[in-house]
């Protein structure tokens, strides 16, 4: 059982990044599994720090097999971008297996995004507006393009891609009043774009499959957070893809008897991006002080849009739940050194919803914009945590947070960050 899943514990930008970057030195396949590149992490490559949005970061690892799976929804822009922007710092050292089955996001996915959020007033999501959404609607409407389509002969792929974006432009125009999109241009960038992304696409599950008979240890990277699913999240709320453990197996096409850890990775505390119910968000100092000024990475500004992050209070109650649907085997606690220098730190174990305690989590957004956290409240630390490689070596309060954390959850938490570097990590 050779695979390990790492999975968002919560709504996103959880860390993910850093534990996968970690994880990624002892896999032979690192496959990203759903979103797009509404999605980001940073690595740091020497003195560049680069923010990669599609590739998973198992790239920087000679050759580390890297899929952009059957779940996925790629900009073909933005990833030839990365791949330039790997190649001119000699960072791509991977080996990258675009899926045929991925769909691809066009600019009439980006505009229609636009265009559907503007048009939801204050019903808006507040999606990353990078088409992700509307490209997920041609794959359940079945007039989606896919990564195959890049590799037919260009003439053909041509001709549907000026098909799309003509029959987006009605739409664009007569339902959103948007200026339609030169049909002729757009199909002679992306023509040019496919043939250069092609030699990257194929079989994601059949190369999973014989890496895995080969003996390789395979690496599943989720984008966003439980908390975002699709079918799990806190609808509508959410971005459009399964980031699940389940969503994993079913865009990679991998048997769930290969699976022997899903690591569900959770920050110290809560963010959020974008609209939606957030039961233990703080507005003032708490908020502030958690979310940092914006002049640091760790600070808590989104990688993909730089929007400043929701920030609140650890919710427990969202963490069983994400980890009952997601089966999780183990946590990962990141960013627990932000939490120093409080004088107490608060814990949410449940949720008051008029009279009734509610113990359980729910996915009803209406519901969870009414309930408010019950807090159980622990003694802080002060001292930084930035230079700590050893759990016995953390403040006894920090250790006492985690296995509290521990405790509320019945998972062992095996990863601890205490910063942005890659040795910044305690393994227990
Ligand atoms: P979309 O995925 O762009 O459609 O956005 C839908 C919702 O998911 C919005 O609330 C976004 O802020 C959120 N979202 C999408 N990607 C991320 C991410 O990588 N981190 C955090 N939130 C995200």
């Amino acid at each position: 059982m050779p695979v390990t899943a790492i999975v968002g514990a919560q709504w996103g930008d959880e860390g993910k990044g850093k534990v996968t970057d970690y994880l990624a030195a002892s896999s032979q396949v690192v496959a990203r599994y759903q979103g797009g590149d509404n999605a980001g992490h940073t690595v740091v490559c020497g003195d560049k720090v680069l923010r990669l949005h599609q590739i998973p970061s198992g790239i920087l690892y000679p050759g580390c097999l890297c899929v952009l799976g059957g779940g996925m929804v790629v900009n073909p822009r933005s990833l030839i971008q990365e791949i330039e922007e790997l190649r001119s710092l000699g960072a791509f050292r991977g080996k990258v297996l675009l899926s045929g089955r991925a769909h691809l996001i066009m600019p009439y996915h980006i505009m229609l995004d636009g265009a559907v959020e503007a048009k939801r007033g204050d019903a808006m999501i507040g999606t990353t507006r990078r088409g992700i959404g509307p490209a997920y609607q041609d794959r359940a409407a079945r007039t989606g393009l896919r990564a195959y389509d890049m590799t037919l002969p260009p003439e053909q792929f041509r001709a549907r891609v000026e098909q799309a974006v003509r029959e987006k432009n009605v739409l664009l125009e007569r339902v959103y009043g948007q200026q339609p999109l030169d049909a002729e241009a757009v199909a002679a960038e992306y023509t040019g774009l496919a043939a250069q992304l092609a030699p990257f696409v194929g079989d994601d599950s059949l190369a999973i499959a014989e890496a895995l008979s080969a003996g390789a240890q395979v690496l599943l990277e989720g984008a966003q957070g439980v908390l975002l699913d699709i079918d799990h999240g806190t609808y509508p709320f959410v971005t459009s893809s399964s980031t699940t453990l389940g969503g994993a197996l079913g865009s990679l096409g991998i048997s769930y008897k290969e699976v022997q850890r899903v690591i569900g990775v959770m920050k110290a505390y809560q963010t959020r991006v974008g609209a939606g119910p957030f039961p233990t968000e703080q507005k003032g100092e708490v908020g502030e002080r958690l979310r940092g000024t914006g002049q640091n990475i760790w600070d808590e500004f989104g990688t993909t849009t730089r929007r400043p992050r929701r920030c609140g209070w650890l919710d427990l109650v969202s963490i069983r739940y994400t980890a009952r649907v997601s089966a999780f085997t183990e946590l990962a606690v990141t960013k627990l050194d932000v939490l120093s220098g409080f004088e107490r730190v608060r814990v949410c174990i449940a949720y008051r919803l008029g009279e009734k305690e509610l113990r359980s989590f729910t996915p009803q957004s209406d519901v969870l914009q009414q309930v408010s956290p019950v807090y159980e409240e622990l003694p802080g630390w002060q001292e930084p945590l930035g230079g700590i490689r050893r759990f016995e070596d953390l403040p006894g309060n920090a250790r006492a947070y985690i296995r509290f954390i521990e405790e509320a959850t019945g998972l062992p938490v095996s990863i601890i960050t205490v910063g942005p570097e890659r040795e910044q990590t305690i393994l227990r």
